[in-house]
């Protein structure tokens, strides 16, 4: 079976509901649906609905939250509830992203009841995970991707594994212009591959790779059949720019 690659836009806190809307009717202009790609794009909080409202005739296109908190409501100022993001039209939210992990303090076990409080509300958790640079150069890359891997699969059962995606994301890759090779990716991704059928998951879950990726490297990381797709951030900014690397691979 032909693979379908996912193209996931992860724009951090960029473009708020003016340039999300810009965004969007010139994306939308420039892509058509195509069989063999998903384009899953995650605009921060405030431009969710105008976005989901946007594509909502094109089903190629899903929409996501960047963060949520895992309790359904509830005093606990500053945070989204997924049903409150699922309301938007959200189908996917974030969860374990480095910058989430290592800038706001998440934990392993949050980011499992992140994932677990997605799938309850039946939207599909992108779970990242990822080894900073110490830890790389430490040999410890398999342990953390590994300790990050077990605390989700700690709250979500195996058999709802069929209903998420994973990306690995080398946090030393993420903005940095340095990307893991095609090789180190796909090792990485058969490690996560290995730890999720030792725990009973059966079927291929999606394995994403983030970090660095640009219309210059995408294709010999799609080259690699371990990687499902890619997830992007600074590269997926700019409409003309996404619209042509999406086009791209496959
Ligand atoms: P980058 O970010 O493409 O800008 O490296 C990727 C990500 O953080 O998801």
């Amino acid at each position: 079976m032909p693979r379908r690659l996912i193209y996931a836009a992860n724009w951090k806190m960029n473009h708020g509901p003016t340039a999300a809307r810009a965004f969007t009717e010139r994306f939308l202009a420039l892509t058509s649906p195509a069989a063999d790609r998903e384009l899953w794009l995650f605009p921060p909080a405030v431009s969710l609905t105008m976005v989901a409202d946007a594509v909502c005739g094109r089903p190629d296109i899903r929409v996501g939250a960047q963060n949520v908190h895992w309790e359904p409501k509830g005093a606990f100022t500053g945070e989204l509830a997924v049903p409150m993001v699922t309301e938007t039209g959200a189908r996917a939210v974030l969860a374990g992203h480095s910058e989430r992990r290592h800038l706001f303090g998440e934990t392993d076990e949050q980011v499992g009841r992140k994932a677990a409080a997605a799938l309850k509300a039946q939207i599909t958790p992108l779970v990242c995970v990822g080894e900073t640079l110490a830890e790389r150069d430490g040999g410890r890359t398999e342990q953390v991707v590994v300790r990050q891997v077990d605390a989700v699969l700690e709250r979500v059962p195996a058999e709802d594994w069929a209903r998420v995606v994973m990306a690995y994301e080398p946090v030393w890759a993420i903005g940095t212009g340095k990307t893991a090779t095609p090789d180190d990716a796909a090792q990485v991704h058969s490690l996560i591959r290995f730890e999720l059928s030792r725990n009973g998951v059966t079927g291929r879950v999606p394995i994403l790779y983030g970090g660095s990726v640009n219309k210059g490297n995408v294709l010999s990381l799609l080259a690699r059949e371990e990687l499902d797709g890619v997830l992007v951030g600074g590269a997926s900014l700019d409409a003309d720019d996404w619209a042509e690397l999406v086009g791209l691979g496959g």
